[in-house]
């Protein structure tokens, strides 16, 4: 094993392999304007990692921090034992246990989030002059609770209303982590924090980002980087396993780190075996109730024919799933090693069967008018004419996707050239890199647009 990357579990905040990237920023821009700040995004995209590097970062900055995680509190407890446990986790990081404990043994009048807040305030802020900053990972676990929480989401609400009033709450920040989306966590829509806080987006990684996984492998570092970042699109976990895989055998070149892709992801029982592909697996055919709808979207997505309702609940779970995610306003699968393991034939045999069997009557149904007219010259111009059709369709789109790899590496050049002189010799290869791509994506463009008949300075709206 390669000891260079991590492929699991959150990164210590000085691991070599951790990749900036703009959510750190703005965590830290949140947290040290003291908003509530939010990252609910799907499982292994770095959201723990995220929170325990901006932790290190405010305890240099001499602010205390605790990390309530509720996978630790457990599920089948009572209201009393739960908040309980969240401020024993408390006394625990900021070393205020029994303080904390005292508190609570002399306010039994109060009902148990109200005590929880109480001790927050009267306890944990008044023992120290400096700020606090409360972390609520694996929020989701909320949701298995046997009791409803939407007390706890009103009372962190309520933390950052009662500023005006009560100024001493002005030091309290708190920042809540886990995969869900804000309506499944709250049931009534007047009391969540959700719509008075930041949301932190844990985008994927960027070819620029990911630089410094290059060091993980010497020479040729950056090309394989380039390779790997082609399969999973900067997905951190899928990002990691990968490099790891391929430092594991040592060498960088594309058919290495294509057979490395294969070996993780493209074997028979990857989908269930595979930490971060049964998930998604899971998250997509267990999220709804709807499964048929929900594989019925994806398939869209994956057609580039769907864009993105905001507020739709199946598009909310099929990208709390992972399988897609927005790009300008669409939804896309999110990278393609999800793409080639939930490929269409993946689709049709997840449908459940009965609906399937209706799907195909009804299909049947709609051919047969055409059966019965028997005008069999008629057929054969309708299918030509659908083919051309469709060869035109998917020569556009094609279009449209070298553009957009146009726009990326434009982009990249331009980030390069922005940032402060570094002359590193990753960045000289990734110049080149960017630069010969670009040059490739024009000819491609200009090659398409010749095929199709379209003059090279006309522009096509991106589909
Ligand atoms: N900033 C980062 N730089 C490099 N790799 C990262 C980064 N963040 C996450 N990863 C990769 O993703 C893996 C999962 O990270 P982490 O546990 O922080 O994600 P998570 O979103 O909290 O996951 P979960 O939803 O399972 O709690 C890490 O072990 C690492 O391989
Ligand atoms: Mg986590």
């Amino acid at each position: 094993m390669s000891s260079f990357f991590v492929a699991g579990g959150n990164l210590a905040p000085d691991a070599p392999c951790y990749v900036l990237r703009q959510a750190d920023d703005a965590l830290r821009a949140a947290l040290q304007a003291r908003e509530f700040s939010y990252v609910l995004d799907t499982r292994q995209v770095g959201k723990s990692s995220l929170m325990v590097r901006a932790a290190a970062q405010l305890r240099r900055d001499q602010v205390r921090v605790a990390i309530l995680d509720l996978t630790g509190v457990g599920q089948n407890v009572s209201p009393e034992q739960w908040y309980s446990g969240l401020l024993a986790q408390l006394g625990a990081a900021i070393e205020l246990e029994d303080a904390l404990e005292d508190f609570c043994d002399s306010h039994p009048q109060l009902g148990p989030a109200q005590r929880f807040f109480a001790a927050i305030r009267d306890v944990a802020l008044a023992a120290a002059p400096s700020p606090l900053t409360l972390f609520v990972d694996e929020i989701d676990a909320v949701r298995s609770l046997p009791f409803p929480t939407d007390e706890f989401f009103a009372g962190v609400r309520a933390c950052y209303n009662r500023r005006s009033d009560d100024p001493e709450l002005k030091r309290l920040t708190i920042c809540l982590l886990g995969s869900a989306t804000p309506d499944s966590l709250v049931r009534d829509a007047r009391v969540t924090p959700f719509n008075i806080g930041q949301r932190i987006v844990p985008t994927d990684f960027t070819l620029l980002e990911a630089r410094p996984l290059a060091e993980g492998f010497g020479d040729g570092g950056m090309h394989a980087i380039e390779r790997i970042l082609y399969w999973t699109d900067g997905h951190p976990y899928l990002t990691q396993r990968l490099c790891q895989a391929v430092a594991e055998v040592g060498h960088c070149d594309n058919g290495s780190v294509d057979r490395a892709v294969a070996r993780l992801f493209f074997h028979e029982s990857a989908r269930e075996e595979e930490t971060n592909l049964s998930f998604v697996q899971r998250r997509v055919l267990e999220g709804g109730d709807d499964v048929t709808a929900l594989l019925d979207l994806y398939r869209r997505a994956r057609r580039r024919e769907i864009k993105e309702e905001p507020g739709s609940p199946l598009g909310a779970i099929l990208k709390l799933s992972g399988i897609v995610r927005s790009v300008r306003g669409q939804l896309r699968v999110r990278n393609r090693i999800y793409a080639r393991v939930f490929d269409e034939a993946w689709i049709n045999r997840s449908i459940p069967d009965g609906e399937r069997r209706r799907q195909r009557a009804a299909f049947l149904r709609g051919l047969l008018p055409t059966a019965t007219v028997g005008l069999v010259g008629l057929a054969a111009t309708g299918l030509l004419t659908f083919r051309s059709i469709n060869a035109e369709k998917e020569a556009t789109r094609s279009l449209n996707e070298v553009r957009r790899r146009e726009q990326q590496w434009k982009q990249a050049l331009e980030e390069l050239a922005n940032e402060r002189a570094s002359h590193s010799s990753a960045d000289a290869t990734l110049r080149q890199l960017a630069e010969d791509r670009l040059k490739f994506a024009q000819e491609e463009n200009l090659e398409l647009r010749q095929r199709l008949g379209i003059a090279p300075e006309t522009d096509l709206r991106l589909r």
